[in-house]
Protein backbone atom coordinates (compact mmCIF):
# COMPACT_ATOMS: atom_id res chain seq x y z
CA UNK A 1 0.00 0.00 0.00
CA UNK A 2 1.05 3.31 -0.97
CA UNK A 3 0.74 5.39 1.79
CA UNK A 4 1.16 9.57 1.17
CA UNK A 5 0.39 12.40 3.08
CA UNK A 6 0.43 15.34 0.97
CA UNK A 7 -1.58 16.59 -1.87
CA UNK A 8 1.23 16.47 -4.73
CA UNK A 9 2.66 13.10 -4.42
CA UNK A 10 -1.28 11.56 -3.84
CA UNK A 11 -2.45 13.74 -6.98
CA UNK A 12 1.05 12.78 -8.94
CA UNK A 13 0.69 9.07 -8.38
CA UNK A 14 -3.39 8.92 -8.94
CA UNK A 15 -2.52 10.68 -12.22
CA UNK A 16 -0.55 7.94 -13.60
CA UNK A 17 -2.36 5.03 -12.75
CA UNK A 18 -5.65 6.90 -14.37
CA UNK A 19 -3.38 7.23 -17.00
CA UNK A 20 -3.06 3.53 -17.68
CA UNK A 21 -6.64 3.30 -17.58
CA UNK A 22 -7.16 2.44 -13.71
CA UNK A 23 -10.43 2.84 -11.93
CA UNK A 24 -10.22 4.25 -8.89
CA UNK A 25 -12.85 3.64 -5.93
CA UNK A 26 -12.59 6.03 -3.23
CA UNK A 27 -13.65 5.35 0.27
CA UNK A 28 -12.92 8.97 2.77
CA UNK A 29 -13.12 8.23 6.55
CA UNK A 30 -12.07 9.66 9.85
CA UNK A 31 -9.81 6.67 10.63
CA UNK A 32 -10.37 4.68 13.92
CA UNK A 33 -11.27 1.88 11.37
CA UNK A 34 -14.00 -0.75 12.11
CA UNK A 35 -16.36 -3.06 9.77
CA UNK A 36 -18.78 -0.82 8.84
CA UNK A 37 -15.60 1.01 7.10
CA UNK A 38 -14.75 -2.23 5.74
CA UNK A 39 -17.70 -2.88 4.02
CA UNK A 40 -17.48 0.14 1.72
CA UNK A 41 -13.73 -0.54 1.15
CA UNK A 42 -14.47 -4.16 0.10
CA UNK A 43 -17.68 -2.80 -2.32
CA UNK A 44 -14.83 -0.38 -3.96
CA UNK A 45 -12.16 -2.85 -4.12
CA UNK A 46 -14.45 -5.24 -5.35
CA UNK A 47 -15.78 -2.44 -8.02
CA UNK A 48 -12.54 -0.77 -9.12
CA UNK A 49 -8.60 -1.53 -10.10
CA UNK A 50 -7.49 0.19 -7.41
CA UNK A 51 -9.12 1.40 -3.38
CA UNK A 52 -8.06 4.57 -2.66
CA UNK A 53 -8.95 5.46 1.29
CA UNK A 54 -8.36 8.61 3.20
CA UNK A 55 -7.68 9.16 6.91
CA UNK A 56 -7.97 12.41 8.12
CA UNK A 57 -10.28 13.92 10.93
CA UNK A 58 -11.45 17.43 9.96
CA UNK A 59 -11.65 19.59 12.17
CA UNK A 60 -13.73 21.83 9.80
CA UNK A 61 -16.36 19.76 10.68
CA UNK A 62 -16.44 19.31 14.09
CA UNK A 63 -18.58 22.57 16.00
CA UNK A 64 -17.62 20.87 19.67
CA UNK A 65 -14.18 21.26 20.09
CA UNK A 66 -13.91 18.48 23.13
CA UNK A 67 -15.24 15.89 20.32
CA UNK A 68 -12.55 17.10 18.28
CA UNK A 69 -10.51 16.65 20.97
CA UNK A 70 -11.37 13.31 22.08
CA UNK A 71 -12.06 12.04 18.83
CA UNK A 72 -10.59 8.19 18.82
CA UNK A 73 -7.12 8.36 16.73
CA UNK A 74 -5.35 5.06 15.82
CA UNK A 75 -2.87 5.01 12.14
CA UNK A 76 -1.10 2.62 12.88
CA UNK A 77 -3.91 -0.07 13.57
CA UNK A 78 -5.91 1.38 10.94
CA UNK A 79 -2.73 0.95 8.43
CA UNK A 80 -2.83 -2.27 9.23
CA UNK A 81 -6.51 -3.28 8.65
CA UNK A 82 -6.09 -1.17 5.16
CA UNK A 83 -2.66 -3.38 4.35
CA UNK A 84 -4.93 -6.80 4.80
CA UNK A 85 -7.61 -5.71 3.36
CA UNK A 86 -5.27 -4.77 -0.06
CA UNK A 87 -5.83 -0.93 0.14
CA UNK A 88 -3.60 0.34 -2.82
CA UNK A 89 -3.39 4.31 -1.31
CA UNK A 90 -3.99 5.68 1.77
CA UNK A 91 -3.87 9.50 1.75
CA UNK A 92 -3.43 10.42 5.46
CA UNK A 93 -2.74 14.73 5.34
CA UNK A 94 -1.98 16.80 8.40
CA UNK A 95 -5.07 19.46 9.01
CA UNK A 96 -2.07 22.35 7.81
CA UNK A 97 -1.83 20.16 4.38
CA UNK A 98 -5.57 20.09 3.50
CA UNK A 99 -6.05 23.77 5.06
CA UNK A 100 -2.47 25.92 4.30
CA UNK A 101 -5.16 29.19 4.18
CA UNK A 102 -8.74 29.90 6.07
CA UNK A 103 -11.20 27.83 4.22
CA UNK A 104 -14.21 30.64 3.80
CA UNK A 105 -16.43 28.73 1.09
CA UNK A 106 -20.15 28.75 2.06
CA UNK A 107 -22.31 26.15 0.47
CA UNK A 108 -25.75 26.50 0.42
CA UNK A 109 -27.94 23.02 0.85
CA UNK A 110 -31.40 24.87 1.39
CA UNK A 111 -33.96 22.95 3.73
CA UNK A 112 -31.31 19.79 3.11
CA UNK A 113 -28.71 21.70 6.00
CA UNK A 114 -31.34 23.01 8.23
CA UNK A 115 -33.34 19.71 9.49
CA UNK A 116 -31.56 17.05 12.10
CA UNK A 117 -27.87 16.67 12.19
CA UNK A 118 -27.66 20.33 10.01
CA UNK A 119 -30.07 22.03 13.12
CA UNK A 120 -27.69 20.62 16.18
CA UNK A 121 -24.19 20.83 14.44
CA UNK A 122 -24.40 24.28 13.12
CA UNK A 123 -21.63 24.49 10.12
CA UNK A 124 -21.13 20.92 10.04
CA UNK A 125 -22.36 19.81 6.64
CA UNK A 126 -20.55 22.85 5.43
CA UNK A 127 -16.98 21.28 6.54
CA UNK A 128 -18.34 17.84 5.09
CA UNK A 129 -19.05 19.62 2.15
CA UNK A 130 -15.44 22.03 1.93
CA UNK A 131 -13.76 18.32 2.85
CA UNK A 132 -15.05 16.40 0.27
CA UNK A 133 -14.59 18.55 -2.68
CA UNK A 134 -11.32 18.89 -1.90
CA UNK A 135 -10.87 15.55 -1.57
CA UNK A 136 -12.05 14.43 -4.79
CA UNK A 137 -10.11 17.26 -6.49
CA UNK A 138 -7.28 15.46 -5.27
CA UNK A 139 -8.25 11.85 -5.62
CA UNK A 140 -10.44 12.29 -8.75
CA UNK A 141 -12.37 8.66 -8.21
CA UNK A 142 -14.36 7.07 -10.44
CA UNK A 143 -16.54 5.88 -8.07
CA UNK A 144 -16.71 6.85 -4.16
CA UNK A 145 -18.50 4.94 -1.24
CA UNK A 146 -20.67 6.70 1.55
CA UNK A 147 -22.60 4.71 4.74
CA UNK A 148 -26.39 4.95 5.02
CA UNK A 149 -25.65 5.31 8.71
CA UNK A 150 -24.70 9.19 7.99
CA UNK A 151 -27.77 9.44 5.67
CA UNK A 152 -28.22 13.51 5.71
CA UNK A 153 -24.48 13.41 5.04
CA UNK A 154 -24.60 10.66 2.44
CA UNK A 155 -28.10 12.92 0.75
CA UNK A 156 -25.34 16.13 1.42
CA UNK A 157 -22.66 14.72 -0.85
CA UNK A 158 -25.53 13.89 -3.58
CA UNK A 159 -26.81 17.31 -3.55
CA UNK A 160 -23.10 18.93 -3.98
CA UNK A 161 -22.02 16.73 -6.78
CA UNK A 162 -24.92 17.90 -8.41
CA UNK A 163 -24.36 21.35 -7.86
CA UNK A 164 -20.60 21.13 -9.30
CA UNK A 165 -21.09 18.91 -11.86
CA UNK A 166 -18.83 16.54 -10.21
CA UNK A 167 -17.47 13.70 -12.35
CA UNK A 168 -18.14 11.44 -9.77
CA UNK A 169 -20.72 8.51 -9.10
CA UNK A 170 -21.95 8.33 -5.29
CA UNK A 171 -21.83 4.73 -4.19
CA UNK A 172 -24.54 4.96 -1.24
CA UNK A 173 -23.91 1.99 1.16
CA UNK A 174 -26.21 -0.11 3.63
CA UNK A 175 -25.60 0.42 7.68
CA UNK A 176 -23.13 -1.96 9.22
CA UNK A 177 -24.37 -3.13 12.73
CA UNK A 178 -22.90 -4.84 15.44
CA UNK A 179 -24.57 -8.66 16.66
CA UNK A 180 -26.82 -7.03 19.12
CA UNK A 181 -28.37 -4.25 16.42
CA UNK A 182 -26.10 -1.01 17.51
CA UNK A 183 -24.58 0.81 14.47
CA UNK A 184 -21.29 0.93 14.30
CA UNK A 185 -19.35 4.09 14.67
CA UNK A 186 -15.83 5.12 15.88
CA UNK A 187 -17.89 7.09 18.76
CA UNK A 188 -19.00 3.56 20.37
CA UNK A 189 -15.12 2.85 21.35
CA UNK A 190 -16.34 6.66 23.89
CA UNK A 191 -18.51 4.13 25.26
CA UNK A 192 -18.45 2.65 29.05
CA UNK A 193 -18.85 -1.02 29.17
CA UNK A 194 -22.42 -0.01 31.19
CA UNK A 195 -22.55 2.50 28.59
CA UNK A 196 -21.76 -0.66 25.52
CA UNK A 197 -24.64 -2.61 27.33
CA UNK A 198 -27.59 -0.66 27.04
CA UNK A 199 -26.51 1.48 23.44
CA UNK A 200 -28.80 -1.39 21.42
CA UNK A 201 -31.66 0.01 22.48
CA UNK A 202 -31.53 2.59 20.38
CA UNK A 203 -31.87 0.46 17.26
CA UNK A 204 -34.45 -1.82 19.46
CA UNK A 205 -36.62 1.52 19.61
CA UNK A 206 -36.30 1.97 15.87
CA UNK A 207 -37.49 -1.55 15.12
CA UNK A 208 -40.12 -1.45 17.73
CA UNK A 209 -41.43 2.10 16.03
CA UNK A 210 -41.20 0.69 12.69
CA UNK A 211 -43.66 -2.11 13.66
CA UNK A 212 -46.49 0.63 15.59
CA UNK A 213 -46.59 2.12 11.67
CA UNK A 214 -49.05 3.05 10.17
CA UNK A 215 -51.06 2.25 13.62
CA UNK A 216 -49.82 5.51 15.36
CA UNK A 217 -49.55 8.64 13.58
CA UNK A 218 -46.09 10.48 12.96
CA UNK A 219 -46.85 12.72 15.88
CA UNK A 220 -47.83 9.55 18.38
CA UNK A 221 -45.01 7.58 17.18
CA UNK A 222 -42.60 10.46 17.87
CA UNK A 223 -44.04 11.02 21.57
CA UNK A 224 -43.96 6.95 22.09
CA UNK A 225 -40.44 7.12 21.04
CA UNK A 226 -39.27 10.30 23.32
CA UNK A 227 -41.34 8.52 26.72
CA UNK A 228 -39.38 5.16 25.97
CA UNK A 229 -35.85 6.96 25.90
CA UNK A 230 -37.45 9.56 28.87
CA UNK A 231 -37.79 6.52 30.86
CA UNK A 232 -35.10 4.92 30.20
CA UNK A 233 -33.12 8.05 32.49
CA UNK A 234 -29.74 6.53 30.31
CA UNK A 235 -30.34 8.67 27.25
CA UNK A 236 -31.17 12.11 26.29
CA UNK A 237 -33.12 11.95 23.23
CA UNK A 238 -31.26 14.56 20.82
CA UNK A 239 -33.87 14.50 18.02
CA UNK A 240 -36.16 11.84 16.67
CA UNK A 241 -37.77 12.65 13.12
CA UNK A 242 -39.93 11.38 10.68
CA UNK A 243 -39.00 12.38 7.29
CA UNK A 244 -38.78 11.28 3.38
CA UNK A 245 -36.03 9.96 1.99
CA UNK A 246 -34.91 12.50 -0.64
CA UNK A 247 -35.25 16.20 1.08
CA UNK A 248 -35.40 14.42 4.57
CA UNK A 249 -38.37 17.52 5.36
CA UNK A 250 -40.39 16.25 8.17
CA UNK A 251 -43.84 14.57 7.22
CA UNK A 252 -47.17 14.59 9.77
CA UNK A 253 -49.19 11.11 7.90
CA UNK A 254 -48.24 8.69 6.04
CA UNK A 255 -48.04 7.75 2.40
CA UNK A 256 -47.19 4.36 0.70
CA UNK A 257 -45.76 6.40 -1.87
CA UNK A 258 -43.25 8.32 -0.44
CA UNK A 259 -40.49 6.82 1.01
CA UNK A 260 -40.14 7.43 4.91
CA UNK A 261 -37.76 6.90 7.04
CA UNK A 262 -37.03 7.67 11.19
CA UNK A 263 -33.82 9.33 12.25
CA UNK A 264 -32.18 9.33 15.95
CA UNK A 265 -29.67 11.04 17.40
CA UNK A 266 -29.13 10.38 21.44
CA UNK A 267 -26.30 11.05 24.19
CA UNK A 268 -25.21 8.93 25.95
CA UNK A 269 -23.47 11.12 28.68
CA UNK A 270 -21.13 12.65 26.36
CA UNK A 271 -20.99 10.32 23.84
CA UNK A 272 -23.43 11.04 20.71
CA UNK A 273 -25.01 8.36 18.46
CA UNK A 274 -27.25 8.55 15.09
CA UNK A 275 -28.91 6.22 14.04
CA UNK A 276 -32.17 5.36 10.61
CA UNK A 277 -34.73 3.10 9.50
CA UNK A 278 -36.77 3.12 6.89
CA UNK A 279 -40.53 2.69 7.35
CA UNK A 280 -41.87 2.91 3.90
P1 LIG B 1 -16.44 8.50 9.16
O1 LIG B 1 -17.36 8.73 10.29
O2 LIG B 1 -15.10 7.92 9.43
O3 LIG B 1 -17.19 7.57 8.12
C1 LIG B 1 -16.63 7.25 6.88
C2 LIG B 1 -17.67 6.55 6.05
O4 LIG B 1 -18.03 5.32 6.69
C3 LIG B 1 -18.97 7.38 5.93
O5 LIG B 1 -19.46 7.28 4.59
C4 LIG B 1 -19.90 6.69 6.91
O6 LIG B 1 -21.28 6.82 6.59
C5 LIG B 1 -19.44 5.24 6.77
N1 LIG B 1 -19.84 4.46 7.95
C6 LIG B 1 -19.52 4.70 9.24
N2 LIG B 1 -20.11 3.79 10.05
C7 LIG B 1 -20.83 2.97 9.23
C8 LIG B 1 -21.67 1.83 9.45
N3 LIG B 1 -21.90 1.35 10.66
N4 LIG B 1 -22.24 1.25 8.38
C9 LIG B 1 -22.02 1.73 7.12
N5 LIG B 1 -21.23 2.79 6.85
C10 LIG B 1 -20.65 3.39 7.88
O7 LIG B 1 -18.30 10.27 7.65
C11 LIG B 1 -17.16 10.67 7.83
O8 LIG B 1 -16.18 9.89 8.37
C12 LIG B 1 -16.71 12.07 7.45
O9 LIG B 1 -17.78 12.96 7.59
C13 LIG B 1 -16.11 12.17 6.03
C14 LIG B 1 -17.14 11.79 4.96
C15 LIG B 1 -14.88 11.28 5.90
C16 LIG B 1 -15.67 13.63 5.76
O10 LIG B 1 -14.76 14.06 6.70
Amino acid sequence: MKVFETINETTAYIDRQKADSCSIGFVPTMGALHEGHMELMRKAKNENDLLVVSVFVNPKQFNNPEDLKKYPRNLAKDMKALNSLGCNVLFAPEADEMYPKPENTNYNFGQLEHVMEGASRKGHFNGVAIVVRKLFEIVQPHKAYFGKKDYQQLAIIKELVKKESLAVEIVPCPIVREKDGLAMSSRNERLTDEERKIAPFIYQILQNAKNKVPQLSPEELKTWVKTEFEKTGLFQLDYFEIADDTYLQALNSWNNSIGTMGFIAVFLDKVRLIDNIRFI
